[in-house]
């Protein structure tokens, strides 16, 4: 079990923030899935602050998902601790700090990772935060901007002088990308240095490297992205795995459970065509390797109405269960 401040997680595995991706349907179904804590995508502290609809609209959550880590960005400390609040009114469990965003729309403001090279700013900003929270404050960091420094050792150690209760490692310098592989050897330098929970990210497309990085690095926790956008069962699989058990495939109807269930969660909160459009995107996780899925994605790419969509669903995977195709 980890704790994150006061906040108890069923176990060490995390869902990373991911823009686009972790919305409140994909969020309830991973944390059904295992995940130990699931996150909002970042959102814009400035945007939060305007109240601007579609910004406040990522705060929307259910007690189904809890704990929840709402993260947050921008460059200001009263802003970015007047959103905090905002986020915890709204329901988060746990605020998050983006200090790894490379994204030039996000760094030509001070925000994101542009805050790496600045461990001033990054102590204004956690001090801010943290003053303003009733909940645990967590940060995401990379290894830097830049080789050139200041690197993550440094300022994590701020981070944790200004009073965050864990910080998450993705070991890449904001200049890199996904260009070069995570190098987690940056999770354990921190570890060793620090005495809040560490969290390390980057590169879990296995179950077994999820156990893998944790016995390296001795983090705390393992937060997972792109491994389970393309594998949502990965949380369950690390966790069967870690008790010495085979890696579980999901069966076809666990499939099936995950695309219906998650479109009809998708359609309580935006219109259908654009439910529909979505889980297309996630489709790819939920049929590779099976008998004629890329001709099965084929065929529901034009289909935009609710009904059709969830008959072609059905009868795709009714066919596989009777082994029909
Ligand atoms: C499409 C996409 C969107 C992302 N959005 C966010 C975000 O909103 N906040 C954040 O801190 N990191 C974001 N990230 C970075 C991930 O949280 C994570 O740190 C990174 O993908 C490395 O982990 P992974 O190798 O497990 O994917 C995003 C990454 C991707 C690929």
């Amino acid at each position: 079990m980890l704790c994150i401040g006061s906040v108890k997680l069923d176990n060490s595995l995390l869902m990373a923030p991911m823009a686009g991706y972790t919305t409140l349907a994909f969020r309830l179904m991973v944390k059904k899935l295992g995940a130990g804590c699931v996150s909002s995508e970042m959102v814009s502290a400035n945007g939060l602050t305007r109240s601007h609809k579609k910004t406040t609209d990522y705060l929307k959550s259910h007690p189904a998902e809890k704990p929840l880590s709402v993260q947050i960005f921008g460059s200001h400390p009263e802003v970015m601790a007047m959103a905090a609040e905002m986020a915890v009114e709204a329901g988060a469990d746990l605020v998050d700090i983006n200090m790894g965003c490379p994204v030039r729309k996000v760094v030509k403001t001070g925000a994101g990772a542009a805050l790496l090279k600045d461990p001033g700013q990054v102590a204004r900003i956690v001090s801010a935060v943290r003053s303003a929270c009733s909940c645990p404050v967590t940060v995401k960091i990379r290894a830097g901007w830049s080789p050139a420094g200041p690197v993550a050792i440094e300022i994590a150690r701020v981070i944790e002088d200004c009073g965050a209760d864990a910080v998450t490692v993705h070991p890449r310098y904001a200049t890199q990308g996904f260009s070069v592989p995570a190098d987690w050897a940056w999770i354990g330098r921190i570890k060793e240095r620090l005495s809040i929970p560490v969290i390390g990210n980057g590169d879990i497309f296995e179950p077994s490297s999820a156990l893998r990085m944790k016995k390296e690095t001795g983090c705390d926790g393992v937060m997972i992205g792109r491994g389970a956008i393309g594998n949502p069962w990965i949380f369950r699989q690390v966790a069967t795995m870690s008790q010495g058990l085979p890696e579980a495939q999901p069966s076809l109807s666990e499939r099936r459970s995950f695309i219906l269930d998650h479109f009809g969660l998708l359609c309580e909160s935006v219109e259908e065509q654009r439910a529909a459009l979505a889980i297309r995107g996630l489709l790819l996780s939920c049929t590779r390797g099976l008998p004629h899925s890329s001709q099965f994605r084929a065929s529901i790419a034009q289909i935009k109405n609710r009904g059709t969509l969830v008959n072609t669903i059905d009868n795709y995977f009714s066919k596989l269960e009777n082994g029909q195709t």
